[in-house]
């Protein structure tokens, strides 16, 4: 199996006012291709900081992260959101859907924006595979939790990205959707080959991915 992602001595600290706290201490962590894995810790551990770190919304205080063998921790903002936009996937436990789109319109808009052909086309394709064929036309605030988490989920993997990184994907939702939605993760996620980091609560949830990684004082159990 090949290295998708390498953290390698791992540090980040958070500046508040005059005092610095020390969130990750000296991770290194790889994931391979198409391994899935959780990220389970107490609140505040770090869990969310970790995700923020690999997707490159958040830089390390210091060492580095490789994506596919490339350093991305000394690249520009935007060359970082360029690899992201291309290879990397991101679900978060509020859905961020746009409230004046349509199902459809959220998934296309990201496809649009990269120059897809028929954007509409792959993005009806795609909610149609989340169960959503009846919901196209629907605006957010016309669909369930599980329903605009599933546009969500269409939107943040519609590139096909390499990795997938979900940050408590089912918090705002029930037991019910909640297994749905991590159900159609790890089909779509074993269908496509792609790797996934999923953040959650949830031991059971946990328990679905090959790996569990358990964040504590600051370092990885
Ligand atoms: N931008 C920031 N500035 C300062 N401190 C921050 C910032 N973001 C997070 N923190 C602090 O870093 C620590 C880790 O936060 P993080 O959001 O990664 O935790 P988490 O494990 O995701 O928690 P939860 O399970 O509650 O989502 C917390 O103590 C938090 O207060
Ligand atoms: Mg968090």
């Amino acid at each position: 199996m090949s290295t998708l992602l390498k953290l390698k001595k791992i540090n980040l600290q958070y500046k508040t006012g005059k005092e610095n706290i020390s969130v990750l201490k000296n991770i290194d962590l790889n994931i391979q291709k198409k391994e899935t894995v959780s990220v389970v810790g107490e609140s505040g551990s770090g869990k969310t900081s970790l995700i923020m770190l690999i997707g490159g919304l958040e830089i390390p205080t210091s060492g580095k992260i490789f994506f596919q063998d490339q350093e991305i921790t000394n690249l520009k903002e935007d060359e970082i959101s360029e690899i992201r936009k291309k290879n990397i996937g991101i679900i978060f436990q509020s859905f961020y859907l746009i409230p004046n789109y349509t199902a459809v319109e959220n998934v296309a808009l990201t496809l649009e924006l990269n120059n897809f052909k028929n954007p509409e086309k792959e993005a009806k394709h795609l909610l149609d595979r989340f169960g959503l064929k009846n919901r196209f036309n629907n605006l957010p605030s016309q669909l369930s939790g599980g329903e605009q988490q599933r546009v969500a989920i269409a939107r943040a993997i519609a590139m096909k990205p390499e990795l997938i990184l979900a940050d408590e994907p089912t918090g705002n939702l029930d037991t019910e959707n909640s297994i749905m939605i991590v159900n159609i993760l790890f089909k779509y996620v074993k269908e496509e080959g792609s790797s996934l980091i999923m953040v959650t609560h949830d031991p059971k949830l946990a328990d679905k991915a090959k790996r569990k990684i358990k964040i504590k004082d600051g370092k990885i159990k």
